[in-house]
């Protein structure tokens, strides 16, 4: 009690964490049909689980609940046999110059992860979340959208998917560009509320509220439970990949 109190002084003391991180513990679900599924042509989509990141919400109870309830997704989904794709993102640039930002409006929102490249422990995955060695992919983003400037999308075509499924940080960035694109590309999109946070900041715990019952639901992008998510998944596949 009296190190963890000393510990919220210090991080009051150097001004982080007065904002709190937006976290669902009570959405309603866009999905009523208890026996759906993803089909065989599904993808799951693991978007910018980096330290950095990570590193905003893990001091934080709603933080470390959100954690698990990835983690345990991700595990669920590598014991699927076969497993299906899994597609995880990072951000990073190719050198520390930033030459995909540059002076970009994306570059101002970034600016405070520094100079991040391929090697930088900010973007390593963080090491709660695990990708399956020589068969899931981990590709680099320097956007919001998780498909900008990688082969996001001629992957999903390639392997001939029509379903994905995010999770992610942060929900009003990387998860709802991601959503809103891959949707206009006529993909099926599944959102698991039980998966993405949203960084701490004055309206996080309204932003997430907002776009997993309002903005998402009406677009429309599925919302799900992990709970869901995991019955759907043992109803799906055998992947195809
Ligand atoms: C997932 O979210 C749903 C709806 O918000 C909630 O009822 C459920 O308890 C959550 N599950 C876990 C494991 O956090
Ligand atoms: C529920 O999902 C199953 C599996 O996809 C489908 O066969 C069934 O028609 C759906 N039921 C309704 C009422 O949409
Ligand atoms: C939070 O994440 C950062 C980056 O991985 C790590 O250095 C730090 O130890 C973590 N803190 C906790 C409380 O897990
Ligand atoms: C990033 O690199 C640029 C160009 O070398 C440099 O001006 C800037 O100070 C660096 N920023 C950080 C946070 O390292
Ligand atoms: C998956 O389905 C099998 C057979 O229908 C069932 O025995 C098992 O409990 C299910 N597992 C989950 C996690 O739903």
């Amino acid at each position: 009690m009296f190190k963890s109190s000393l510990a919220c002084l210090a991080l009051l003391a150097t001004g982080a964490l007065t904002t709190s991180p937006g976290y669902s513990f009570n959405i309603t679900p866009t999905v009523t049909n208890s026996s759906f599924s993803f089909g065989q042509h599904y993808a799951v989509l693991n978007l910018d689980l980096v330290n950095d990141l990570v590193a905003t919400v893990n001091t934080t109870k709603v933080g470390e609940v959100w954690i698990n309830n990835v983690a345990t997704w991700i595990n669920t989904v590598h014991k699927q046999d076969p497993p299906p794709l899994s597609i995880f993102s990072r951000i990073y640039y190719s050198n520390v110059q930033r030459p995909e930002i540059g002076a970009s409006p994306f570059g101002a929102a970034v600016a405070a992860l520094g100079n991040l490249t391929a090697s930088s422990p900010g973007t390593q995955l963080y090491p709660a979340f695990k990708p399956l060695d020589n068969w899931d992919v981990v590709v680099q983003k320097a956007r919001y959208y998780a498909g900008a400037g990688n082969p996001l999308e001629e992957i999903l075509s390639s392997q001939r998917i029509d379903t994905v499924i995010l999770s992610g940080i942060r929900t009003s960035g990387v998860v709802l560009s991601t959503a809103m694109r891959l949707l206009d590309l006529n993909y099926n999109v599944y959102v698991i509320a039980n998966n993405t946070i949203e960084s701490p900041s004055t309206y996080a715990p309204s932003n997430q509220k907002i776009i997993l019952e309002g903005i998402l639901p009406n677009l429309p992008v599925n919302i799900i439970t992990i709970e869901q998510a995991i019955g759907a998944l043992n109803r799906s596949g055998p992947a195809v990949y």
